[in-house]
Formats: structure tokens, sequence, C-alpha cells
């Protein structure tokens, strides 16, 4: 393998200034989480505007940063010929060297910070208050896997032995955060990777693996691949050379990919159909802001996007709630990232199938309270709709769509509407929003999905503070959580150490 430079020096330690001054110096380090950009600072303002101005020069999904070309077949055999060559020496770095390069990482991600912005702006459409998280946690997962590493080099009578040749499967939705938390949490773990972008966000790929080739990430360990997914897509899953596949994507696509190769060692992250519920304690104003940043930030195209708001027993009719979020919906200021007054920006390809029908066509006991309207002859720009009405068992409650819609449902109690909650196939992300703990008690105990928000949205989980993983039809073949303590041993398998000399 060829290292950026022979002597690695020592990992940079997260700084605690109150060691200093309390004897409690050997106190583990609490993790500390990289701050995104703060719009109020002018500075920052005027970044941004600086940012901008390249992506009204590029126009969306046109000429940008990078450049992509698809890749051939006997490209891809080479590919994977390397990569897979090469995981044994990578692994046998051990994880405290490899961590160096992870934390090279993490300050490389941030010194591109506004690279990453532009294309995910200029190639997905994405605004700047939403890909900006999305570089903070890129690089907060660097950094967090960084310190998970070493831990896999010391175990008492065990050897942590990786999973070896993984391949990435991302989606195009967050096209630098998801793509860099899985490679990194590969590569933490000990094995090569080979990245296949989202078609719709390959340039977004192709930067973000630059950077981790700049940071000292071997290219020998870290591919990229351009493919169709129908031909040589299928060719990538299903080819033996691949030890492991970590795929954030729809449930059908984990179902393609298992079609592809039925014993397909295989992570996936998958749909969800997420509702947030309202009690009558809860504190409306927080609640409705909640609500529609989990239900519209970039165009309600998240996993974790919430899609229902159920409004419990006097919650359905006060007027002030409903009144409030039909006003912060109607106020949503709809245009292309590259406009800075853009609140929601576009959707990521013309509206078509189950969304188009979502957008356009209500079930019987529907009714709009805000209709989305097309804005623009690309069919991408779409303002915000607010459906009411929404009936339990109906193809609203129980389907993703994965756009910019929000369905209202009522519920006599809370039971019922955990009921209601429960009763869709997938169980990403819920929502409580109360200010009863008897409420919130049952709610934890019965609801069932992998991620759960208490008075808070239900999108934009934090790395270690809130390890990210799905239940039921939103995980296939998880065990363990993103951005969580467990994550790197799920990327591996425990051996006897003798078993292994
Ligand atoms: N990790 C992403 C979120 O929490 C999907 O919104």
């Amino acid at each position: 393998l060829e290292l950026l430079d022979e002597s690695i020096p020592e990992p940079r330690r997260t700084q605690n200034r109150a060691t200093e001054e309390h004897p409690t110096a050997n106190v583990p380090q609490p993790f500390e989480n990289t701050p995104d950009t703060d719009p109020a600072l002018p500075a920052n303002r005027a970044w941004g505007r600086d940012i901008l101005s390249r992506v009204e020069a590029s126009v969306l999904g046109v000429a940008g940063v990078a450049q992509t070309t698809l890749t051939s077949e006997a490209e891809l055999d080479a590919v994977l010929a390397d990569a897979r060559q090469n995981a044994p020496a990578w692994a046998g770095l051990g994880g405290a060297a490899r961590a160096v390069i992870l934390n090279r990482a993490a300050d490389r991600l941030a010194e591109r910070r506004a690279d990453l912005l532009e294309v995910m702006a200029s190639e997905t459409g994405k605004t700047l208050d939403q890909a900006d998280p999305e570089v903070s946690e890129a690089i907060d997962f660097a950094r967090f896997y960084a310190e998970l590493a070493p831990e896999l080099d010391h175990v008492d009578g065990a050897t942590f032995v990786p999973a070896g040749l993984t391949v990435v499967s991302p989606p195009w939705n967050f096209p630098v955060a998801i793509p860099a938390g899985s490679t990194l949490a590969a590569l933490a773990a000990g094995s090569s990777v080979v990245i296949k972008p989202a078609p719709q966000a390959a340039r977004c790929g192709a930067v973000l693996v630059e950077a981790l080739w700049q940071a000292g990430v071997p290219r020998e360990v870290l591919k990229l691949v351009n493919v169709d997914e129908q031909q040589l897509g299928r060719q990538l899953i299903a080819d033996p050379r691949v030890d492991r596949v970590i795929l954030t994507g729809a449930f059908e696509t984990a179902e393609l990919f298992r079609s592809f190769r039925p014993d397909l060692p295989l992570l996936a992250e998958t749909s969800g159909k997420n509702a947030i519920i309202v009690t009558p304690s809860a504190d409306f104003d927080l609640a409705v802001k909640d609500v529609v940043s989990s239900a519209f930030g970039h165009a309600g195209q998240k996993c974790s996007a919430a899609s229902l708001v159920i409004l419990v027993g006097s919650a359905a009719s006060s007027e002030r709630f409903n009144n409030q979020l039909v006003d912060a919906v109607r106020a949503l200021k709809v245009g292309y990232p590259a406009d800075p007054t853009t609140q929601m920006g576009p959707i990521i390809e013309p509206a078509g199938g189950k969304l188009l029908d979502a957008l356009t066509t209500l079930q019987p006991g529907e009714h709009w309270a805000v209709e989305p309207k097309q804005l623009d002859e690309s069919g991408r720009l779409w303002s915000a709709g607010l459906r009411t009405g929404v009936a339990r068992g109906s193809q609203f409650h129980l389907t993703e769509y994965f756009g910019p819609v929000l369905g209202i449902m009522t519920a006599a109690t809370i039971e019922e509407a955990i009921a209601i909650q429960n009763e869709v196939d997938y169980g990403l992300t819920a929502g409580l929003h109360s200010l009863d703990p008897e409420e919130l008690r049952l709610w934890l105990d019965t609801v069932q999905a992998g991620n759960l928000y208490v008075n808070r949205g239900t999108t934009g989980a934090i790395v270690r503070r809130q390890p990210f993983g799905g239940w039921k039809k939103s995980a296939v073949g998880a065990g363990t959580k993103a951005g969580g303590p467990n994550y790197l041993v799920g990327l591996g398998a425990w051996l006897p150490a003798e078993t292994t000399d």
C-alpha cells in the first residue's frame, strides 16, 4: 500500500479544556460533534453566497466540479481484483494506523466543505442549509470511527477479522454523509471499499472519494465506480470477490440485490414511512416547527422524513395548531438552491409514478389543506402539500413517497395513535410531541421504529448521540446502527485468537 508518508503521527485527540482544571484527566473525553456553519454570522452568509454563485453558473445537473464517466466491464474487473488483493494489507495495518488516516480524512473533508456544498447543490438540488449538516456528519463519521478503530486491535482472546472487500451503494438524497459514513466505517474496520454512487449523485461521490484520497486513504483500497444498476451494477453485486455490501436505499433495492446474489452478505438501511404524534399536552409551536422541517426538509426526500402527523384527541381540533401548520406549509419558499432565499428545493427528478399520484390525487375522505402545485416546466419544482383526512389503512397511510407532501391523521387516544404509527411495514424513525411523562413512557414501550425522537424532528440524526438504523422493513441484514459504538464490530467477525494464528 502506498501510504501518504512513512511516519504516521499520533492520532489527533479531542480537546477537553476542563481536564486541565479538574483532577479527572483520565476520564474518557466526550466526542465533540462538528458544528454546522452558522448562517447568523455575516461572514458565513457571504461565504454561502459565493458558493451559490458557482451553483448558478453550473446550473442543475450540468457541468460542475467533478466529471464522471461510466466504468467499463474491464475496468470493473480490474477494480475488484485490485481492491480484493489489497484488502489484507489494509487490514494488516491495524486499527490505530487506520485511525490516523481517518482523522486526516476528517480534516480534509472540513477543508473541502465549500466544494462539497457546491456539488451537492449543483447536482442534486440540495439547499445549503440541508447540505451543510451533511458535511458535518461526514466529518463526525470520520472522527468517531477513528476513535473506535483502535479498539478492534485490543480484545483479549479474540481477533477481529474484517469483512473484506466491501461495496458501498449509497442513495442520492444524502450524497455525501451516507457514502462517507458507510465507507469510513468499512475502512476503519479494515475492509477495502468500492463505492458505487447513485447515478443522480455521481459527481458528489467523485468529490468525496477525491477528498479521501487526498487525505491519504490509499487508492488501492478505496475505489470509485459508476455503473448502470441493471447491467454492470448487477455484475458488481453478484461478483463472488465482494465480501459485503452496505446499501442505503429502497427496500425493493435490497430485494433486487438479493435476487442478484441470494447468499449476499448485505447490510441495508432501507425505506421508511414515518409519523409524528402530537398530543394535546404538546408545545404546539415547537411541534409545528418540527413537523414542517421533518416533512419538507430536502423536499421530503429523506428516509427519515415525517410523512404523517397524527393528532390525538383535542389536538386534532386545535385551531391554533392547524392554522399554524397550514400557514407554515403555505409560507415555505420553493425554488432552486442557487437562490439564497429558497427554503425548499426541487425534487431529484420530474415527479412521476406514485409520487405524482400523491401530489395530485386525493383518496375518498381526503382534502387539501394546502394543495401542491407544479411550479415550472421541469416537473421537479413543487410547492409543499398538506392533505387532511388520511384514513387508517389507506394508501397514503402506508406508502413511502419521498416527496413534499404531508398527511394529517387523527386518533382518539395515544394508544390509537401508536397503533397507527406501528401499522406501517417500515420502522425507521418515529416522533412524539408531548409534555406528559405517562404518554412518553407508553410510547417508548410500544412504538416500533429504530430511531425515536421526542419533542424534536425526525431527521438529522447526530453521530454518536443518535446512532441511526431501522427496524422491520427499514433494515435488511442490519444489527448495529451507523454512527453508534457497535457499528464497526458488525463489519467483521471476532474469532478466538488461536484460530487465526
Ligand atoms: N441519517 C439521516 C437522518 O437522520 C437519514 O435524517
